[in-house]
């Protein structure tokens, strides 16, 4: 237990549920650490240089010299943080960041927040009203907090086992028709990287009269439409998952972010107008919370330029690098729930391992990663995760292969057993 004043002590012992995390948090180089330095895609921790595999900066456009070129003409023009609630006063790099993600997604309208986490606090409520929600299991954290936050405010929530639809059209017919009903969903899991079943799920919220909310948090910028001249299975433009499967907006609200593929602190939602005027009256963000950076209105519209003109490339050459790991795990026999080729692959720990060992086997081998720790998900998934930008090297990919062979070796890392 650390120092607390008396006043504090109590409450900090009523959460063992965080005992795990704060002895992670004490004893693995991996938690709050401080990074000093940058350079491309490693980065250094006192005297140690890693190769970062924790970002989402999937594009790798937080060092790209367009992107940031782009940030200094505008700073000098708005200021570093011109900071009206966004129903007080909008830069006018709003309206065109706004048609021009609609336009990309080829959604009705889009709505900028922030951040999704923003997002999920205040829209869901709003959405949900007295009505019920139907919130899959494997959702983010951030979305089911919103689901708490709706509950409060007189939602009924239940849950469903991810991918199981028919426990989910149980939920549907039992759901009273006379108010809002709510499908809470991730699109690419930030976990297992996986896709669900968007288009069955579509159609049971459109014949049962259910909205359909989905985060791609993870799916902006990585995947998008299909196309015969694709440069990879990613399909083309990154414009989320909705396009990628080939579905059309209809009963979808789609959440999504800049702060993943395109390095940036804003978040959007694809609906229809009417809906987005209702927001701006009653979803808060756009009322009392402050704006994005000027810094990340630039960076998103300049990353939209780079999408257009590069993505495909940076998305190749990302798909390459996760399909090179992938390889490496099937050739060993590794388990990964992923099963779509995203990039982001989980690693299970092999029953017995310690996180806090792996993480300083893995340090000591100039690798870091993200820890995926019991409470953040549950006991039989503890491990680690990778995540692959389009700014990583092959040559930091193979380091990173004969690292992963290492700890096979040493019995870290779970067997896949088909
Ligand atoms: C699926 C998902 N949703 C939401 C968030 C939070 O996004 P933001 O930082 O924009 O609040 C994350 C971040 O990790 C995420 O993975």
């Amino acid at each position: 237990m650390p120092h607390l004043p008396p006043t504090l002590a109590p409450a900090v012992r009523q959460a063992p549920t965080w005992t795990e995390l704060e002895r992670l948090r004490t004893t693995s180089p991996m938690y709050d650490a401080v990074i000093d330095e940058i350079d491309g895609r490693r980065i250094r921790v006192g005297d140690d240089w890693l190769i970062d595999y924790a970002s989402c900066n999937y594009l790798g456009l937080d060092l790209d010299e367009e992107v940031m070129a782009a940030i200094p003409g505008e700073v000098r023009r708005w200021g570093t943080h011109p900071s009206w609630s966004r129903l007080l006063g909008n830069p006018a790099l709003y309206p065109r960041i706004e048609e021009r993600t609609a336009e990309l997604l080829g959604a009705p309208d889009v709505l900028v927040l922030p951040t999704i986490t923003h997002i999920h606090l205040s829209v869901i409520p709003v959405l949900a009203g007295r009505g019920t929600i139907m919130l899959e299991s494997q959702a983010h954290k951030t979305i089911y907090d919103g689901t708490v936050m709706a509950r409060s405010q007189g939602a009924v929530t239940h849950r469903f086992r991810t991918g199981d639809l028919d426990q989910l059209a149980d939920l549907l017919r039992a759901a009273p028709t006379d108010a809002p009903r709510l499908v809470c969903v991730d699109g690419v899991n930030s976990m297992t990287g996986n896709l669900p079943d968007l288009r069955r799920m579509a159609e049971l919220c459109r014949s049962t009269g259910a909205l359909l909310y989905v985060d791609d948090a993870h799916g902006f910028g990585v995947v998008g439409e299909r196309c015969p001249t694709e440069s990879s299975p990613y399909g083309r433009r990154g414009n989320a998952i909705v396009a990628h499967l080939g579905e059309s907006y209809d009963g979808i609200v789609l959440v999504g972010g800049f702060s993943k593929a395109y390095s940036s602190l804003l978040a959007f939602l694809a609906l229809p107008t009417g809906l987005k005027n209702h927001l701006k009256v009653a979803a808060a963000p756009y009322l009392y919370s402050g704006p994005s950076p000027v810094a990340s209105l630039a960076t998103v519209l300049a990353g939209l330029d780079v999408n257009e003109r590069r993505g495909d490339t940076l998305r190749a050459h990302l798909h390459a690098l996760t399909e090179r790991v992938l390889a490496h795990l099937r050739t060993l026999r590794v388990y990964t729930p992923n099963r779509t080729g995203t990039p982001i692959i989980e690693l299970p720990l092999a029953p017995g391992a310690d996180l806090a060992v792996t993480s300083r086997i893995l340090w000591r081998r100039g690798i870091y990663v993200t820890l995926a720790a019991y409470p953040l998900v549950p006991l039989d998934q503890v491990g680690i995760r990778v995540q692959l930008t389009a700014a990583h090297t092959v040559a930091q990919v193979d380091h990173l292969n004969k690292v992963i062979s290492e700890l096979v070796a040493e019995g870290q890392l779970r067997v896949a057993t088909e």
